[in-house]
């Protein structure tokens, strides 16, 4: 089991805080809810993929609270990856707690989080499928189409068909 250092818990503390701060500012209480839902589902789904494909479990938690904040912030679907990897950078600069190497790889993943029918680094794939597994949780009657679809089915057998 993963036990996680001073650092680590206090770099997680301030960008939680500050991931409830710009959400606090969206006016629809019901918008407000999905977003944290999804935000933090993620953050928690990117844990577990983590677990089970041996990587970093911290920086996996942190990507996925990250991914969509842009997104939620502006309301502007279009090239949230790109955009929401410059707003997690400015996050992880402002803690002053991220090496660069760490910053790469969470806001590589971010960048291309949206291109689900490439693949990409292992880091940049568990946040694409922390991404469809929080839905796949979060909205079961959801009809996933095309790669959306494909990597849900990918999902399933990971994590959810009996052995
Ligand atoms: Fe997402």
């Amino acid at each position: 089991m993963t036990e996680f250092n001073e650092k680590q818990l206090s770099r997680r503390e301030l960008l939680e805080a500050e991931v409830i701060d710009i959400l606090s500012h969206i006016s629809s209480p019901a918008e407000r809810t999905q977003a944290s839902a999804h935000l933090f589902g993620t953050a928690r789904m990117a844990v577990l993929i983590a677990k089970k494909r041996g990587l970093n479990e911290d920086l996996a938690y942190l990507t996925g609270l990250l991914h969509d904040l842009w997104r939620y912030k502006t309301g502007i679907s279009r090239e949230h990856g790109p955009n929401g990897a410059v707003l997690a950078g400015s996050l992880l600069d402002s803690t002053g707690l991220f090496t660069k190497a760490e910053r790469e790889m969470i806001c590589g993943a971010i960048y291309f989080h949206s291109e689900k029918s490439r693949r990409h680094l292992p880091f940049d794939e568990l946040l694409k499928d922390a991404d469809i597994l929080d839905r796949m949780l979060a909205e079961p009657d959801e009809k996933m189409t095309g790669a959306d679809a494909e990597r849900a089915k990918h999902l399933s057998l990971e994590f959810m068909s009996r052995s």
